[in-house]
């Protein structure tokens, strides 16, 4: 009885505060920034974005940045830079980068045509059946779908880059894979990132003798910092695509080598699967938030729909007022966040296959709804919130990058192994390793995946589906331009990563660099736990948990890589620091 009264004491008292800080900082924020909010580059400011007029690149590692970087001053499009660095990626950082993945990538050119979505994400093998990662007993055998032939998905990285060079490419395929081939074949010198990372995966990777011997030394032990690692098998298939196209990776020798792999292991990719895999052009999802337009990945990504609909939810609370990371601006994005996720669970998957109220889940008066039953003063605990009522049917860790060109054409792209080195499991004679994306799917309704995300039966495995997502490469507009290309890995924490990089541009006018950088939250209904990166104040922690929230501090979140378009045309790069080997540079 006492504690309700007590909590809104607090609240009111810290909005009173933030409201006359807020007052404060925005007296300062007129008083020496630029007209354009979050774009200046200010002394004094502790991040700084790079800066530069003609084109800009940000990924997760520096080489790859290089070398898309280099096609851009070539006289190469956004498109050619990206489709480089996604070929860069898969030799320079295998964890993530891949050709054995999938993964989304969203193109907005600088005509201002409708932004548009390549979705290259990987497909279940045609023998593929929703009991298959279920014992005898219908129990899930958790492993079978992670760390086994059969976690493999149909890849759809070659064929998604190629796609995206051939709609709106300058280059070849060849001029796209050459730098990644001479860095396989060459070698580039192995960061500690690498190093660290080989290391911390070592007792499932060095299980299967081609992961072994491909990227461990001859006595087992891994590349240190410094020295020069090559992949000569992975520049033979590079190779192969560079002559005969997708043809040379989803059929000939690569594909062979697939499917004696899957022979050799039960597993169940065919060469009719491989040969069938296609990727397909989709419109993205669209949303308003304060009046800049949201573009970001649509279904079989869940990412687009549901950073649509928080930010719905958000955009009827004081973000702005409240201010960065203080406890009423959290709580706010807590309770949004857990509904959003409730919703993940009942309605999201493969639009291929099933109807997904896409309308509804992103419309304003629905986040009405929804925004009505969340209260200031507590949270509300995951087991009293399920799924919502979205208006009727329609009648009907992963790498990202974002680049941007001298023409405005943007590029935010999103591809993944799904964990670190994906299943662990490498291509015999071939060098990549392949996704372990079928975890994306539900092994059974209601059974939580390894990032603890819950799926129904609209995300049940069946022949030729593809697993639900959350990546979300994002584009946002303003008055018609591109401004804001952005997007992260991190699992189930993809969708709140970018959603809260969006909310500190708009509503906190952070730089970029600052907007990558700032420590962020996540709630994803389920499990009830709220997480906070580092950096989160003890006393914001305290009136979190007085709310009723259980937080878990010292979270990891995703890695964002993002560029924002200033209104002259500047362009700004922010890298996120939690990966030492991002980098964001421009020209
Ligand atoms: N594999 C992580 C995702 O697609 O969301």
């Amino acid at each position: 009885m006492d504690k309700a009264p007590q909590r809104q004491i607090k609240g009111t008292r810290l909005k009173r505060r933030s409201e006359s800080l807020s007052a404060i900082a925005l007296t300062l924020t007129l008083f020496i920034a630029s007209p354009v909010s979050g774009q200046a580059i200010l002394e004094g400011e502790r991040f700084h974005p790079a800066v530069a007029t003609q084109g800009m690149v940000s990924t997760s590692h520096t080489l790859a940045t290089d070398v898309a970087l280099q096609v851009l001053k070539e006289g190469g499009n956004a498109i050619d830079a990206a489709v480089t660095a996604g070929f860069a990626l898969a030799v320079t950082q295998p964890r993530s980068g891949n050709i054995g993945g999938g993964g989304f990538m969203l193109i907005a050119k600088g005509d201002h045509s409708a932004p548009e979505a390549i979705d290259f994400r990987e497909k279940a093998p045609a023998a593929a059946n929703e009991t298959m990662f279920q014992d005898d007993n219908g129990d899930v055998v958790q492993n079978r779908s992670r760390f086994t032939h059969l976690a493999a998905g149909v890849p759809g990285t070659v064929a998604g880059l190629a796609m995206a060079l051939e709609r709106h490419g300058t280059l070849s395929l060849k001029q796209a894979l050459a730098p990644a081939i001479k860095l396989a074949r060459d070698g580039f010198t192995v960061p500690q990132r690498f190093t660290d990372g080989l290391e911390q995966a070592r007792p499932r990777l060095e299980r299967w003798p081609a992961t072994r011997s491909t990227f461990y030394k001859r006595d087992g032990s891994a590349y240190q910092p410094g020295e020069t690692f090559r992949q000569p098998k992975l520049a033979n298939t590079l190779q192969r695509i560079a002559e005969k196209g997708v043809d040379g990776f989803y059929q000939g020798k690569t594909a062979d080598l697939i499917v004696k792999e899957m022979e050799r292991h039960g597993g169940l990719i065919t060469k009719a699967d491989l040969s069938a895999y296609e990727p397909v052009v989709r419109s993205p999802v669209h949303g308003t938030y304060r009046g800049y337009d949201i573009y970001s990945m649509s279904p079989p990504s869940s990412g687009g729909t549901h950073i649509v609909q928080i930010l719905n939810i958000l955009e009827g609370f004081p973000i702005r007022e409240s201010g960065h990371n203080t406890a009423d601006t959290i709580h706010w994005m807590a309770e949004a966040m857990k509904l959003a996720y409730a919703d993940r669970s009942q309605y999201l998957g493969d639009t291929d296959y099933v109807e997904v109220p896409l309308a509804g889940l992103t419309s304003k008066s629905y986040a009405e709804t929804l925004r009505k039953d969340i209260s200031s003063e507590q949270a509300r605990p995951a087991s009293d919130i399920g799924p919502g009522q979205p208006a009727a049917y329609e009648s009907p860790e992963t790498t990202h990058f974002s680049v941007v060109d001298k023409w405005g054409n943007a590029v935010s792209n999103t591809y993944t192994i799904n964990f670190s080195y994906g299943s662990g499991i490498t291509v015999e004679g071939a060098g990549f390793l392949l996704n372990n994306e079928m975890d994306d799917f539900s092994a059974k309704p209601g059974v939580p995946n390894a990032y603890g995300l819950i799926g129904g039966e609209a995300n049940k495995v069946e022949p030729g589906k593809r697993m639900l997502s959350s990546m979300s490469p994002t584009i946002m507009k303003k008055q018609g331009k591109n401004f804001l290309v952005t997007g992260s890995p991190g699992g189930s924490r993809i969708i709140t990563t970018t959603l809260q990089v969006i909310l500190n541009v708009i509503d906190h006018d952070m730089n970029i660099q600052t907007a990558v950088s700032a420590p962020r939250v996540h709630h994803q209904w389920l499990p009830d736990e709220l997480r906070i990166e580092q950096g989160i104040s003890g006393d914001t922690i305290r009136l979190l948990e007085d709310r009723g929230h259980t937080v878990v501090t010292n979270s990891a979140m995703g890695a964002i890589q993002s560029i924002m378009v200033g209104e002259d045309g500047t362009l700004y790069g922010g890298a996120d620091p939690r990966r030492s080997t991002s980098s964001a540079k421009g020209y």
